[in-house]
């Protein structure tokens, strides 16, 4: 079988049970007094310069072959009809083969006005970012930094050097829209203060407790494995307390195992801009006809007012006004990265 569809057929099976989250260690403080109405909530939002008209998205997951063709069909008709921005999953195989072109092009076909974002790994050129954006006509493009991954991947890469170069130079002269993006095992203050350094203001910082790449690339190896690095990488609440000191400048994206509008609440509270999703959408789309997939989406926008509803939050920047308690090892860990927990949990005015 081939490596993008092991990778599907993988994150749809890994996926089977609803697990814990550091989600859960995030409470917020009951409203009792709301004092606003539903139909006063606005969920519009903006990354990468473009509008949304809610904070959610599809996250890059696939295409290259013709099983991965068919998930970015539906994918792309679900984000035509719910108005969902949508990034594609690696062209890195369109630029080597362009007989798997259509696999990404049926996207563009299928959503022609839609906002559409290219992928790539950070070890290709800006040529290559050019390229890849071309072939889909796309909006920007999604340059994934994934060091985990490639480690475990049997036939992964082992040179790591010049990523933040190659990001630089395509920042620079794309002329399109660059968001940087984890694909599962979070991101540092560091790691931002990077990226900002090199001029990236769009930050998706996919953190560990959703799709598992390391436990996927594991179950692809034969021998040697790497059972150890399956729990390896930091959540994506704990990035979002990491990103805490650009969230006022930066778009920074929650992103990994976001399992319910709660999670994308709580993600946006703690300053995210958009919230993606990658495993959600492919088991949405893989389980429900069109029908029924584009219901549940727009549910989840309407399950996302009510819970700002609940809080008092007319709008997002409302939203990061909200007092928020980090408990148990969430708690620890801010605090020894000096994070101020006090902060979060007295914000309202
Ligand atoms: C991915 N992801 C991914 N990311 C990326 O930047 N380029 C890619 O080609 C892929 N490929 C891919 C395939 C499949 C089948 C899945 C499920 C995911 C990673 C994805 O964008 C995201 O960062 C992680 O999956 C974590 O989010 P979820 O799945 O927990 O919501």
């Amino acid at each position: 079988m081939n490596r993008k569809d092991e990778h599907l057929n993988l994150a749809l099976d890994f996926h089977k049970e609803e697990k814990q989250s550091d989600f859960d260690n995030i409470d917020f403080i009951h409203n009792v007094f709301s004092e606003i109405n539903m139909d006063s909530v606005d969920l519009k939002t903006n990354i990468a310069g473009y509008d949304l008209s809610h904070p959610f998205h599809i996250n890059g997951m696939t295409g290259g072959s013709e099983l991965t063709k068919k998930f970015n069909q539906k994918l792309a008709i679900l984000a035509r009809e719910t108005n969902t921005l949508m990034g594609l999953g690696s062209l890195s195989i369109a630029l080597r083969d362009e007989s798997t072109q259509d696999s990404f092009k049926i996207a563009r076909k299928e959503n022609p006005n839609g906002i559409i974002f290219a992928n790539l790994g950070a070890d290709k050129t800006l040529e290559d970012a050019k390229k890849a954006c071309e072939i889909i006509d796309a909006d920007g493009i999604q340059i994934h930094v994934n060091v985990c991954q490639e480690i475990v991947m049997p036939e992964g890469e082992r040179q790591f050097s010049g990523w933040l170069d190659n990001i630089s130079k395509i920042v620079d002269g794309l002329g399109l829209p660059v968001l940087i993006k984890e694909v599962g095992f979070g991101m540092s203050k560091s790691a931002i203060k990077s990226l900002k350094e090199i001029g990236v203001t769009t930050i998706d910082v996919s953190g560990k407790g959703g799709t598992n790449f390391a436990k996927i690339e594991n179950s692809r190896r034969t021998n040697y494995k790497y059972n150890f690095l399956e729990n390896y990488g930091n959540s994506t609440v704990v990035s979002l307390l990491e990103a805490q000191e650009y969230v006022k400048n930066t778009d920074i994206i929650a992103s990994g195992g976001i399992r319910n509008s709660m999670d994308i609440v709580k993600s946006l509270s703690l300053g995210a801009k958009s919230v993606a999703m990658a495993g959600r959408f492919l088991r949405l789309v893989n389980e429900l006809e069109m029908e029924a997939a584009i219901e549940e989406v727009n549910n989840w926008k309407y399950q996302i007012k009510s819970i700002m509803t609940l809080l008092g939050a007319k709008n997002i920047s409302e939203l990061q006004n909200t007092d928020i308690i980090l408990i148990n090892n969430v708690r620890e860990w801010a605090e020894l990265r000096n994070i101020d927990v006090k902060k979060l949990a007295n914000r309202k005015k």
